[in-house]
């Protein structure tokens, strides 16, 4: 049995395994045969197919479906192949089927539906990872531990704020999956080859039928577009990069033995037996050059086509499959691997002291007192200078706390207040401004992050 489709026409040459996406189309099959059911019962409705010939050719399609992707004939792609294997099964009628359309606007659709499906897992991945971010938080609002700008020891903050920072930065990555969701879910079937069609077809009808939230109206647009994978590419790719802050900021803790990770989250050397490291996390970073990489494969793909349908696209479409599977995977294990750690309380707590970070804290505290905070910069600048000489880092906090002490500094400021501030647990609880990591001030942004996950 041969392809039904333009058989005399198709190469049957060295090209033939070069033009087909028939074993990639795995992907898309159980969609082609949603589509191809919208599309017959559609064509029945309207009457330009019989009711006889759309029941052999629907019965055909759930063998077809049945009998799964691996028992389909050869084709140059999925949709040819089940086009095939319904004209087998039904004989010359079911070549009814492909009436008013075209593969172009049949994978287009197909496509849509099979993304809306995956942003729906990763969405379940995402929101699922962000409640246990927002769990993990709230029973560490009091985990002080050093804050960090340019790698420095900058501010003492918590483990919760911490932890927060990178929900919320999910929360924004939820929220462009669920926009390019919004713009996929919408239906380029009954666009035909980019021209339209002469028989009476109802667009809506189908796009009902398929669960599409509109039509994407104008046909050789509807045919050409692939701004839907950027969408979802690109998404998937910010996703991954916030991850892989998530993932950095945890390998970066390990090795300071600020958290333990659980060994189910870890790995060993196959040569040092002592060695525990943080392969999943490096991973996760890892994983982020696919999405990356997928982008700018995808765009460059695109970019420069001309209208309407070209065969490059049938190398598009699998970036954002790529992107969607490699970061979904990775998001899960990275907040899997931060949530199961152990912090060690201890260790932070003194880190968040280190390098003079009260330093902000001592100047805020003259700046209250009435002294321009210039000023009061430049004299906590100068204490610290004293205190810890040209490498602050090594310096304890007790140095610097009895040089603050001592310094002409108390005459304005309450020495209480000074002490308060220069012990990283007190500094964390006088930034209690909005969004800020004092612990109260933690726990009313958790529920205002759960409010905004529920939403999601
Ligand atoms: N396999 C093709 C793709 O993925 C389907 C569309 C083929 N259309 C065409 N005019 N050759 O893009």
């Amino acid at each position: 049995e041969e392809s039904v489709v333009r058989r005399d026409r198709f190469s049957g040459g060295p090209a033939r395994a070069f033009l087909s996406s028939l074993a990639a189309d795995k992907r898309i099959f159980t969609a082609d045969l949603a589509v191809d059911r919208a599309h017959v019962v559609m064509l029945t409705e309207q009457a330009i197919i019989d009711e006889t010939d759309a029941s052999e050719i629907l019965t055909a399609l759930e063998a077809i479906q049945t009998a799964g992707h691996s028992a389909l004939p050869d084709g140059e792609d999925v949709h040819e192949a089940i086009e095939t294997a319904v004209v087998e099964r039904v004989g010359p009628a079911g070549g009814r089927m492909h009436t008013a359309r075209s593969r172009n606007d049949e994978v287009a659709a197909c496509l849509r539906y099979r993304l809306r499906e995956d942003i729906i897992e990763t969405l379940e991945t995402v929101v699922g990872a962000r409640a246990t971010l927002l769990d993990t938080a709230s029973e560490q609002t009091k985990t002080v531990m050093p804050g960090y700008t340019h790698l420095q020891p900058a501010q003492p903050t918590t483990v919760a704020h911490w932890l927060c920072s990178y929900e919320e930065a999910l929360s924004r990555d939820t929220e462009r999956l669920l926009g390019a969701y919004e713009r996929l879910n919408r239906s380029p079937l009954g666009a035909a080859a980019f021209a339209g069609t002469p028989f009476d077809i109802d667009r809506k009808r189908t796009a009902e039928l398929l669960g599409f939230n509109g039509l994407v109206e104008n046909a050789m647009d509807a045919a050409s577009a692939r701004d839907f994978l950027v969408e979802t590419t690109a998404a998937m790719a910010g996703l991954g990069t916030t991850l892989s802050g998530l993932a950095e900021d945890g390998i970066l803790f390990a090795n300071k033995g600020y958290l333990d990770l659980a060994d189910e989250y870890a790995s060993t050397s196959s040569i040092m037996p002592q060695k525990k490291n943080p392969d999943t996390l490096e991973l996760v970073r890892g994983r982020v050059g696919d999405a990356t990489a997928g982008l700018d494969g995808l765009l460059t793909t695109l970019k420069g086509l001309p209208r309407a349908y070209n065969r490059d696209l049938q190398r598009a479409s699998h970036h954002a499959f790529d992107a969607l599977d490699s970061v979904t995977d990775a998001t899960a294990v990275a907040v899997g691997a931060i949530s199961t750690a152990t912090w060690q309380e201890q260790t932070l707590e003194t880190a968040a002291g280190d390098g003079f970070s009260a330093a902000t804290g001592v100047a805020d505290l003259l700046a209250q007192a009435g002294v321009p905070f210039r000023t009061a910069h430049e004299i906590v600048a100068r204490a610290g200078e004293q205190a810890t000489g040209d490498t602050p880092d090594i310096e304890t906090l007790e140095t610097v706390t009895q040089t603050v002490l001592d310094s002409p500094l108390t005459a304005y400021v309450d020495t209480g207040e000074l002490n308060h501030v220069l012990d990283p647990a007190g500094s964390v609880a006088s930034r209690d401004s909005r969004g800020g990591p004092a612990p109260e001030t933690v726990t009313t942004h958790l529920d205002r992050a759960m409010a905004v996950l529920d939403e999601h």
